[in-house]
């Protein structure tokens, strides 16, 4: 496994061949292996970058507590049989002075976007960098990051970026809980409380195919199941178009349900796909 830090060295490498990139912040799980492992089934050169990226973040401390083990990650991959990782600097990213956004619109000002305005702004300036330093055939990204995806779906298109993206489904634990790398940070308590998140998108896909469609009801049924299991502070329970994500009254198809609940300090967000 190559192991680069260099972008003129991942430009080299990546220049004659068949490319398959897996964009990651580390702290490397069964979700990302996932990833990896459908990117693999398609025998092209698989490559995972690793870059916690600042300028995604809500604000320096979530940065600074992002989990990092650089070591661990390495071993994982090594393990997983990835040909290359791409691990560059800060500065190799951004170097001193670097002042470019990529600003996809109204899709990422809702929803996350709402509760963290620079988020997106962050995800599609690094998807922009590492597309055009990688120039991909094919990147994979996670379901449980919905609105990312539709994000980095966005931005591919409207500038050109021609990389053939892939959603894989969201891997889930035992109990239901979505793999994630801040999971690590929630105590037993709130580890069971988390398990209300799937609980209460099930219950709003078991009350549209019994026929209800009014979305105001199933949110407080939703709510009603995350809150009896743990009083908590729930973010958002969205039911919305899952292309444009504008909110809806009734059901139609496709719809994304999705929400952001606070265990403790820790937020975590979840969803499901109706189609
Ligand atoms: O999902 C993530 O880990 C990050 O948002 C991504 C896509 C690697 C961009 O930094």
């Amino acid at each position: 496994m190559k192991i680069i830090k260099n972008i003129s060295e991942v430009k080299k490498i990546c220049s004659d061949k068949k490319i398959a990139l897996i964009p990651t912040m580390g702290a490397i799980h069964k979700g990302h292996e996932s990833l990896i492992h459908k990117a693999q089934e398609k025998a092209s050169f698989n490559i995972v970058s690793i870059f916690v990226n600042p300028i995604q973040f809500a604000n320096n401390d979530e940065y600074i507590n992002y989990p990092n083990n650089i070591n661990s990650d390495i071993e994982k991959l090594k393990n997983l049989k990835v040909d290359a990782i791409f691990i560059p600097e800060i500065r190799e990213i951004y170097p001193l002075g670097f002042s470019t956004n990529v600003d996809v619109g109204q899709i990422s000002k809702v929803l996350e976007g709402k509760f963290r305005p620079a988020h997106f702004t962050g995800v599609a300036t690094i998807i922009t960098k590492l597309f055009s330093i990688i120039k991909p055939d094919h990147a994979y990204f996670g379901q449980k990051d919905a609105q990312q995806c539709l994000v980095i779906k966005k931005l591919n298109d409207e500038l050109n970026l021609g990389v053939k993206i892939f959603i894989n489904p969201t891997v889930r634990d035992q109990n239901g809980i979505a793999i994630s790398s801040r999971n690590k940070n929630l105590n037993k308590i709130h580890l069971k409380a988390a398990e209300s998140l799937f609980k209460s998108l099930c219950l709003s896909k078991q009350l549209f195919e019994k026929g209800i469609d009014n979305t105001k009801y199933i949110k407080d049924e939703m709510k009603k199941v995350i809150m009896q299991s743990y009083p908590t502070k729930i973010d958002y329970i969205s039911i919305a178009n899952s292309n444009t994500l504008e909110e809806l009254d009734k059901i139609a198809l496709p719809t994304l349900i999705s929400l952001a609940v606070w265990f403790g300090e820790t937020r975590l967000i979840d969803n499901i796909l109706l189609k």
